[in-house]
């Protein structure tokens, strides 16, 4: 921590001096999530607080498509990504014309997209969803199938939990991909009283060995209500360090799969994007429009 504290003091200072907010997602880590964010939360909540934020500029720390989600949502703030290279395997899977073919396909079938997508193909669709409201969202269109983009196996999951039939995209998360049932099994042998939680983009023999799926933020509203004594997070490796803080009494078992995207946000880099006020996201108005229209109709849901 000693070696950080010159990196937070000055990107503290830096905030002020631009009107700067620093959005950060729970995947960040600890040295940024813990001290220089001024607001934090799955992807849901981040869209919510981008729509609220009163600074002028938000530097976004978390990936490429969050950033467009908020210039998207407040185009006429000063969105900035301390690495635009910060992508995501989920967003780089399909593209707008991609869409446009599928809809070609199944024609007045709605499209529900993930917001870990571009711009361009959510400006294609009826509505975004998270994977904390994804279920939700499906069932209140009122329809008896949708098109769900692009991750299958939040798709799946989804599909799962309705009624209503669900016409998936080839996507994956590289992240969440990697986990295995047999994984969760060997966690369980080894600590028989582990509480397993799973995020809904891994596999489906990795959620049906889990306690609990849900987003990330839900995981943290679950360890809040149970309290287990000890817990296994089957996500990204930043979500327990952070969460770790909160819950002391907790023991967490990491299991460690790491986002490279997310690890390109660093201190040194937020401190170079308020000083140099970089690196700016630029969405076209006209595509911000449109994707607009399917990010709003997610935010009148809630969670
Ligand atoms: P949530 O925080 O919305 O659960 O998203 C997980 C994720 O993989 C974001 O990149
Ligand atoms: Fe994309 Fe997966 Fe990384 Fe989230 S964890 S940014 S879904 S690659």
């Amino acid at each position: 921590w000693q070696a950080h504290l010159p990196w937070i003091d000055a990107i503290n200072s830096l905030k002020k001096q631009r009107n700067a907010v620093i959005l950060a997602h729970n995947y960040q880590p600890p040295e940024i999530f813990h001290t220089v964010a001024d607001m934090t939360g799955d992807s849901l909540a981040l869209a919510q607080q981008a729509a609220r934020a009163e600074a002028k500029v938000i530097l976004q720390c978390g990936v490429h498509f969050m950033a467009e989600t908020s210039k998207i949502l407040c185009p006429e703030k000063t969105v900035l990504m301390p690495d635009l290279a910060a992508g995501c395997s989920l967003a780089e899977s399909i593209t707008a014309q991609d869409v446009r073919l599928l809809k070609a396909k199944y024609p007045g079938v709605p499209v529900v997209t993930y917001v870990n997508t571009s711009a361009d193909v959510k400006a294609e669709s009826d509505v975004c969803c998270t994977s904390a409201n994804a279920v939700h969202i499906v069932e209140s269109l009122g329809v008896d199938k949708v098109i769900f983009l692009p991750d299958k196996y939040l798709g799946q999951y989804v599909a799962s939990k309705t009624e209503v039939k669900v016409i998936l995209w080839e996507g994956a998360c590289e992240v969440h991909e990697r986990f295995t049932g047999e994984e969760l099994r060997s966690y369980r042998r080894a600590h028989g009283n582990v509480r397993i939680l799973a995020h809904p983009e891994c596999p489906p023999d990795v959620l049906q060995e889990a306690d609990f799926v849900g987003s990330t933020a839900a995981m943290i509203s679950h360890l809040s209500e149970r309290r287990p004594r000890r817990v296994v997070m089957i996500t990204e490796c930043s979500m327990s360090d952070n969460v770790s803080v909160e819950f002391p009494d907790i023991e967490f078992t990491r299991p460690c799969n790491l986002c490279p995207h997310m690890r390109r946000i660093t201190l040194p880099r937020i401190h170079d994007a308020l000083l140099h006020m970089r690196h700016e996201v630029h969405v076209d108005p006209a595509i911000a429009q449109r994707a607009r229209q399917a990010v709003e109709r997610m935010l009148a849901f809630g969670r």
